[in-house]
């Protein structure tokens, strides 16, 4: 079993959300954490919040100097890397093509830069921050969890093409990533696994038009959102299980798993 205690963890999307209540439990429980966000203000406000044993970065992951920087300020700051948690992430939501209800014909498209900017930072940047904090903890021998964010989304939600496509991605990549340091002989050292919620109380979908949100929770058998925290200690338990690697593990509430129209 791994330690919490006195172990670092890169998160990013930390000002807010998931990424915010990991950063709080993994402080609680005497961790250390690298807070990294595009969101500058929100960002010193969670960092004020934490108090002790955080270090912030403002960085956008979709840049790969930002990444190489904020996988340098763990080392630098801390002196290991323990657990990489890319959870920053948005959504775009929009139809392929839309049709006109009277002459069936497509009266609008998905713009090309809602699909890129979703890709950019939901996937370009994760790759981008597992890359460069894998390179750091191989070579100063940190031993830990790779630990990324899927969806239930990541099965297929109409509206969502941009957003559904980066989540599958993050649920293949554990098996890529464990595949590719098994061969290396370093696959006990550095697990990776994603998580994958279903709708969670934070900003992203607590957003989200009040008829949305009450058609969302009628889906949902435990009758509510899942809270972050739950997500939070959730990671928690998969970083000390050291058996846990190269898989997705669902946190939902129940949800009827599968594509919905
Ligand atoms: N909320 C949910 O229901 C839910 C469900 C499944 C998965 N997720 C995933 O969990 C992760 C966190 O979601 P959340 O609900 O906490 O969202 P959130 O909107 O509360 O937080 C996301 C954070 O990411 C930051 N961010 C956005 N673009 C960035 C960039 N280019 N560089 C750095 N930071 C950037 C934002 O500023 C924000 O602070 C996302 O990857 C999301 O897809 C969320």
């Amino acid at each position: 079993m791994l330690e919490i205690k006195n172990s670092v963890a890169v998160i990013t999307g930390g000002a807010s959300g998931i990424g915010l209540a990991l950063a709080k439990y993994w402080t609680k429980q005497g961790g250390k954490v690298v807070l990294a966000d595009v969101a500058e203000a929100a960002l010193s406000k969670a960092a004020d919040e934490i108090g002790e044993n955080v270090a912030t970065v403002v960085c956008n992951v979709s840049q790969e100097q930002d990444c190489a920087r904020l996988a340098d300020t763990a080392i630098e700051n801390f002196g290991q890397l323990n657990l990489v948690a890319p959870f920053a992430g948005i959504i775009k939501d929009g139809l392929l093509i839309k049709t006109d209800k009277e002459t069936g014909k497509v009266n609008a498209k998905m713009p090309l830069d809602s699909f890129k900017m979703v890709l950019d930072v939901n996937l370009t940047g994760v790759f981008l921050t597992v890359r460069e904090c894998a390179e750091r903890m191989v070579n100063n021998n940190c031993k830990g969890l790779i630990c990324l964010v899927s969806s239930t989304g990541s099965l297929g939600t109409a509206g969502q093409i941009n957003y559904s496509s980066t989540k599958a991605a993050m649920s293949v990549m554990p098996k890529v990533i464990t595949a590719e340091f098994f061969r290396r002989g370093i696959a006990n050292q550095i697990r990776c696994v994603a998580v994958a919620p279903g709708y969670v109380g934070t900003p992203m979908v607590k957003n989200m038009p009040d008829k949305v949100l009450d058609k969302i929770v009628g889906q949902v058998p435990i009758g509510r959102l899942i809270e972050p925290e739950e997500v939070a200690s959730f990671v928690g338990d998969i970083y000390r299980n050291e058996a846990l690697t190269g898989d997705v593990f669902f946190i939902h509430g129940g949800l009827r798993l599968g594509s919905k129209g």
